[in-house]
């Protein structure tokens, strides 16, 4: 005998949200939101979020997401004009929205790199570069401690850390990892392999909590894989599109790689799409294969147009521009406020453009701030790959008093965990 269900009513109560959650989704994630502070997001515009009781919070959060704000309007008018035309394509005719975002995607990227394949999410992009390394003859894999590259089975095969791969073994074969920012490790191993190696590293490890390496460490990494014979991925799915300051992490070293992903932003804060952009020569045979690797939703015209969108919007607003100057003025002043209120525990202040990270020495401090944050209105990141270090990824739309509200509500948090700790 069949139940009879009822339908249940739509509510944004947060009672409500959180039992469902806990039904249906993830009870996990719902004590993580209520340790933040049980609140449920209904509405966002910019750089402002609105919750269901009608809280304002400035998203400083998003994991790298919203370089433009949320709902920015020229990504939302290519939206919902491609909305009421024709959102998803049959497939089997071309669609000139896809190639209008793969034209304006590759005139934004280092010379070279002009093949695209389009997918929905960041781990996608990057078993999109395994594969197409693997059709190159490049089957091993070497990846950075630390790096975070996404959760499928390839791309967490590369994701460094034990956590998150332990419970999944076994993953890929024949992948190794090096410490970041070691040349001389990963000579020896591109040396071991000649011609057999795909390399994968990001400009600035977003997920391991901002680590910024040292000047020239990506030209020279390029170098190395030139004279090894190894495949070359850059994976910009957190650095790229002006998160630091430039349209590109490597543009500041004339790098080009075989293989740059992207991802979160690349659908304006609106629809989840990524990409891996690819020299003519590596995407090769899918060239000659369309089938060889597909997937039913890549390219989607909709997504296609918030590509178009998120693009335009970074152009026509100079959002790479002012990522640069609103970091060089975060920055500082970020370093200035924790050093006032909890120096002794603050063992770095990182970044670069809007890409903004915080080591802590005490553990839980990260935690505490991103809590005391929430209650000043402040939306900020955890770090996957590093629980000591709290993230700001801001929008490059911030106003002046946007930016004094992160300010002082970071000036509030510090001091209230300051004085937790002087009296503890
Ligand atoms: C550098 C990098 N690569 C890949 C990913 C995976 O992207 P997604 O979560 O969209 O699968 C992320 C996500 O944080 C990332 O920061």
């Amino acid at each position: 005998m069949t139940t009879a269900r009822t339908t249940p009513a739509s509510s944004t109560a947060a009672g409500d949200v959180d039992r469902i959650y806990r039904t249906n989704l993830s009870a996990g994630r719902a004590m993580i939101a209520e340790m933040t502070g049980g609140h449920v997001e209904v509405a966002s515009e910019g750089a402002w979020v609105t919750s269901a009781d009608g809280e304002r919070f400035l998203n400083a959060g998003g994991y790298g997401v919203f370089i433009t704000g949320a709902r920015h309007p020229i990504v939302e008018d290519e939206v919902i004009r491609q909305l009421r035309t024709h959102p998803v394509g049959t497939r089997m005719f071309l669609d000139p929205v896809a190639a209008r975002a793969a034209e304006m995607l590759s005139a934004c990227t280092p010379a070279g790199l002009e093949r695209i394949h389009f997918c929905g999410s960041g781990a996608e992009a990057t078993e999109a570069a395994i594969k197409i390394a693997r059709l190159q003859g490049r089957r091993r894999l070497v990846s950075m401690y630390g790096g975070y590259h996404g959760k499928t089975m390839g791309a967490l095969s590369l994701t460094a850390r034990a956590a998150y791969q332990k419970p999944f073994e076994p993953l890929l074969p024949s992948v190794t990892h090096v410490t970041y920012s070691d040349v001389d490790e990963l000579e020896a191993e591109l040396r071991r392999h000649p011609g057999e190696v795909c390399v994968i590293v990001e400009p600035v490890q977003g997920e391991a909590g901002v680590i910024v390496p040292e000047p020239g460490y990506l030209h020279t990494v390029r170098a190395l894989c030139t004279r090894y014979g190894a495949f070359l991925v850059v994976d910009e799915i957190q650095t790229g599109l002006g998160r630091l300051g430039s349209w590109w992490g490597v543009d500041r070293e004339a790098v080009v790689p075989d293989i740059l992903l992207s991802g979160k932003a690349l659908g304006g804060g609106i629809l989840p799409v990524a990409a891996a952009i690819c020299t003519d020569e590596a995407f090769g045979v899918l060239n000659r294969d369309p089938f060889l690797h597909t997937s039913t939703f890549s390219a989607a015209p909709l997504a296609m147009a918030a590509v178009c969108g998120a693009l335009r919007a970074i152009k026509e607003d100079d959002l790479v521009l002012r990522a640069q100057t609103l970091g060089a003025i975060l920055i500082p002043a970020v370093t200035r406020s924790l050093t006032r209120h909890l120096g002794p525990f603050v063992r770095a202040v990182r970044g670069r453009g809007l890409l903004i990270g915080i080591e802590f020495s005490e553990p839980g401090m990260a935690g505490e701030m991103l809590v005391e944050l929430i209650s000043n209105r402040v939306i900020a990141n955890f770090s996957l790959n590093s629980d000591s270090v709290l993230r700001f990824t801001p929008p490059a739309i911030l106003t002046e008093p946007d930016t004094e509200f992160l300010l002082a509500a970071l000036d509030n948090a510090a001091h209230t965990v300051g004085t937790r700790y002087q009296h503890s």
